[in-house]
């Protein structure tokens, strides 16, 4: 499932990231690419150590733990923290699949990509191209969100990013390793999940069908669940 979850990120909080990110320093996006990935991939990034995306990486990670949504549908284990990136100039990223493992630069457990997420920094209006294209069979989809606005998707997707014929393209990209790994339970989990929400709104928690549908859910994510 390709989803969209908005407002990751307030107005106010977009505001000041990208303020912080005026005065960044830029390195080329390929020393994170895989083999592959380093032919398609043109844009800019901040470090991985760098002080700035680790403090900014921090804020979205906290922005996600409070995101209903989000935790619903990506189950996360793990997720591997943001890379900022920065596309102008005629930047893009052709199509690829993100590679499985995201080693963390300091040691730590790998994170394998189950999922991978795009929050969108620039204002629509800011920038010209920079779409993030996904195949979807023989059909492709389009997605360019508002600033703070996150889409979500399975890492197995081969996907790309436009060329950026004006203005400045700023993201975050992220991955995420879940609990369950498979994308069809892992979707299905989610749309049980928002169905229990309606039947616990509608007749009260204590009502039995209600009880009996969280404990479905509860022992659905612990049969398919690896930690
Ligand atoms: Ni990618």
């Amino acid at each position: 499932m390709i989803l969209r979850i908005p407002h990751v990120l307030c107005a106010d909080q977009v505001a000041d990231v990208r303020s912080r990110l005026q005065t960044a320093s830029w390195v080329d996006g390929r020393v994170t690419a895989g083999e592959q990935s380093r032919l398609a991939k043109a844009n800019l990034q901040l470090a991985e150590d760098d002080p700035l995306a680790r403090g900014l990486g921090a804020e979205v990670l906290q922005a996600l733990a409070g995101n209903r949504r989000f935790m619903s549908a990506a189950l996360p284990l793990r997720i591997f923290p943001p890379l900022f990136s920065l596309y102008c100039d005629g930047m893009g990223f052709s199509d690829h699949v993100d590679n499985a493992i995201r080693r963390p630069p300091h040691g730590g457990p790998p994170c394998r990509t189950d999922l991978s997420a795009t929050l969108f920094l620039s204002d629509p209006d800011a920038y010209d191209g920079g779409e993030l294209c996904f195949r979807e069979g023989l059909e492709e989809r389009r997605v360019r969100l508002p600033a703070g606005d996150l889409v979500l998707y399975p890492a197995t997707t081969v996907h790309r990013v436009t060329p950026v014929t004006r203005g400045v393209r700023l993201a975050g990209v992220f991955w995420v390793q879940s609990l369950v790994a498979e994308t069809g339970r892992r979707d299905l989990l989610f749309e049980l999940d928002s169905a229990v929400a309606d039947v616990r709104r509608d007749l009260g928690d204590a009502h039995s069908a209600a009880v009996r549908l969280v404990g479905i859910y509860h022992n659905l994510v612990r049969g398919w669940a690896q930690t």
